[in-house]
């Protein structure tokens, strides 16, 4: 029975901008959500939630994805399904895309198509609409290659030769679950009511992607962390965080961290920090300490495989 892995993502720059077309820059991390599928009477099973009803709204994306590999590649329907993700639900890191990611490489698998990564990219994205309406499509894209990618709604980049040494990424988890749909419904409502103020937010958050890019190329991640505060701060204003993101980010800046900002669709989920590795652990021990969960989280350049 063919198995797939695909990694988690973290966005350093862009998120909720990308929605609306503009660039954005994640990195896929070495969290993983794992899928085996067989042929046989169509069930889901999840390590986590135990046996998913097929008629229950957790049930729609895999249907979907199901439906899409039927129509694009003759697969049929009558597939088992089991998943087991190693990703935190709800939490800005992509669990939903690594989960409809690696659910449609091994279901194209199992049902003998021949296909591209474009083809999983493609129907995983089919599948995240029906997780939350106006998905950018970032979380797929990382899922399905892997590494730094610059996005931009329907293209994207590979950067991995940007990513800077001598810095890694720590990640502090609020431990409070949102609905991306929801905040993503409410960002996009606070940009129609602020009117032209909202227009000039967005485009300021499109020229710092362009700036992130440019510190990336130079190696400044002094400038790259106080670019990813900047960022916090934008997010801030268009409504995506929530008193325990800002806790976060001042504490990692507090511990000497270059920058800190949420990371994926705020008001909760995880914060994310750039810091040098002997600080970085340094957060993350103080952090745990005071009960907060957090950990260092390094790059997946792969994206979706067999296992
Ligand atoms: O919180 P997550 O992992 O679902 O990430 C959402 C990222 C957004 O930019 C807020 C939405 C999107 O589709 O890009």
């Amino acid at each position: 029975m063919p198995c797939s892995i695909a990694p988690g993502k973290v966005i350093l720059f862009g998120e909720h901008f990308v929605v609306e077309g503009y660039p954005a820059i994640g990195l896929a991390v070495g969290l993983y959500a794992s899928t085996c599928v067989e042929k046989g009477e169509f069930k889901i099973y999840s390590r986590q939630l135990g046996p998913i009803d097929p008629s229950s709204p957790l049930a729609k994306p895999f249907l979907r994805v199901l439906e899409e590999a039927a129509r694009e590649f003759n697969c049929g329907r009558d597939y088992t399904i089991y998943i087991d993700s190693g990703i935190p639900v709800g939490a800005g890191m992509g669990s939903s895309a690594a989960v409809n990611v690696s659910l449609t490489h091994s279901l194209l698998h199992a049902c003998g198509a021949g296909f591209t990564r474009e083809d999983v990219s493609r129907i995983a994205y089919m599948g995240e609409v029906e997780v939350h309406g106006k998905p950018s499509g970032i979380d797929n894209t990382l899922a399905t290659y892997g590494g730094l990618v610059y996005y931009k709604r329907g293209s994207f980049k590979r950067l991995d030769t940007l990513l800077p040494e001598g810095v890694e990424l720590v990640v502090a988890d609020t431990g409070v679950k949102r609905d991306t749909g929801v905040v993503v419904r409410d960002v996009l409502e606070k940009r129609r009511r602020l009117g032209r103020l909202g227009g000039i937010l967005y485009e300021a958050a499109g020229e710092l992607v362009e700036e992130a890019l440019a510190a990336l190329r130079e190696r400044d991640v002094v400038r790259l962390g106080e670019l990813m505060t900047v960022n916090h701060g934008l997010l801030f204003s268009m409504g995506a965080s929530a008193w325990v993101n800002d806790y976060l980010v001042h504490r990692m800046l507090g511990l000497g961290a270059y920058g800190a900002k949420l990371s994926g669709a705020g008001r909760g989920g995880i914060v994310i920090g750039l810091a040098e590795p002997a600080r970085a652990q340094a957060i993350v021990e103080e952090l745990e300490r005071e009960g907060v969960k957090a950990y260092r989280v390094k790059p997946d350049y792969e994206g979706v495989r067999l296992t």
